[in-house]
């Protein structure tokens, strides 16, 4: 491993022109700080430093550098600063790449997705994913409906009638999509929030742990290599529909998950940005309550 610790004494030397200050500021005793100094003099064969004694003498004291100790700390600088830019960007590739499948997800519509279907044990793998998501109380206040390959004709009666209810005088072609969000996607799963009524857990937390676990679901079909959307649209909010279903009226139709591969990549567009969500919490300054002892201090 390449020892930087030399140089980082001898750059907060040259911040602090102290030994004592310096060694302090490097986090190394002074004698382990002379030392690191000695090994540079003995590398580069100069006089680095000038001292009112000789280095690692006790009450020595820093006067400058000798013009080759100018130059080791011009290099020393530089060299300090690349390797911390490397460092830094290292590190990022080793947290993106970390993140990757997380950063990577993307919404693929059901118009991009094509068979082969996940099977069984995919939805299964992703359930137990979902199932991992963070509940309070474990209460897993949510539950998935799978319309299977068979099922799928009935299903767009139903979507069809919806459809009718909410606009009698909807054309042909309105009518074959609403056909179409039942019999397009190869995998379809309703996604049923079911808030638990019996428990201390708040009904907003419950909600969040179903969205968590939806996110965790969404996130394992991607990272199992298959497209998948959430869609809810208005026929969630009928309860016509929702009772056909088997939603009891105290749960929520919350969407319609539908999973597939991926025929087409979703097009690019831009991700909101981390300081859009992010600030740090200051006590309103009306809020703050003087210390006994900061009585009559100037605030600063
Ligand atoms: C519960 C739920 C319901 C949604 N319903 C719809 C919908 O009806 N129509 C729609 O265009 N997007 C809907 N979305 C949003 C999409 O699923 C998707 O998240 C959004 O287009 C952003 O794409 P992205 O996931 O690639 O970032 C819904 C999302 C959630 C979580």
């Amino acid at each position: 491993m390449i020892s930087t610790t030399p140089l980082h004494g001898l750059l907060a030397l040259a911040d602090e022109r102290h030994l004592g200050r310096a060694a302090q500021a490097s986090r190394m005793s002074p004698a382990e700080l002379a030392q690191a100094l000695q090994a540079l003099e003995a590398e580069y064969g100069h006089a680095l430093l000038r001292t009112s004694a000789p280095p690692a003498e006790r009450g020595q004291r820093f006067e400058g550098f000798t013009p080759q100790g100018e130059r080791v700390l011009a290099w020393a600088r530089g060299f300090l600063a690349q390797s911390e830019a490397l460092r830094s960007e290292l590190q990022a590739s080793r947290t993106e790449a970390a993140l990757a499948p997380l950063l990577e997800r993307r919404s693929v519509s059901p118009k991009r997705l094509r068979p082969p279907a996940p099977t069984a044990e995919h939805i299964d793998a992703m359930l137990q994913a979902a199932l991992r998501a963070p509940d309070h109380g474990g209460l897993h206040p949510w539950r998935v409906i799978d319309f299977r390959e068979a099922q799928r004709a009935a299903l767009a009666d139903r979507f069809e009638a919806e459809k009718l209810r909410r606009d009698p005088l909807a054309s042909a072609s309105d009518r074959r999509r609403a056909r179409e969000h039942a019999t397009r996607p190869p995998a379809l799963l309703a996604f049923v929030v079911v808030p638990r009524a019996r428990s201390k857990v708040p009904a907003r937390e419950q909600w969040l742990a179903a969205g968590a676990a939806l996110g965790n679901l969404l996130n394992a079909a991607h990272q199992l290599g298959f497209g998948a959307i959430v869609l809810s649209g208005e026929r969630c909010f009928d309860p016509v529909l929702a009772s056909e279903l088997g939603v009891r009226p105290e749960e929520f139709l919350a969407g319609f998950v539908s999973l597939g591969s991926v025929a087409e990549a979703p097009p690019a567009r831009d991700h909101t940005l981390p300081g859009e969500v992010w600030s740090a919490w200051a006590p309103p300054r009306e809020h703050l309550v003087p210390h006994a002892g900061d009585a009559g201090r100037p605030s600063p």
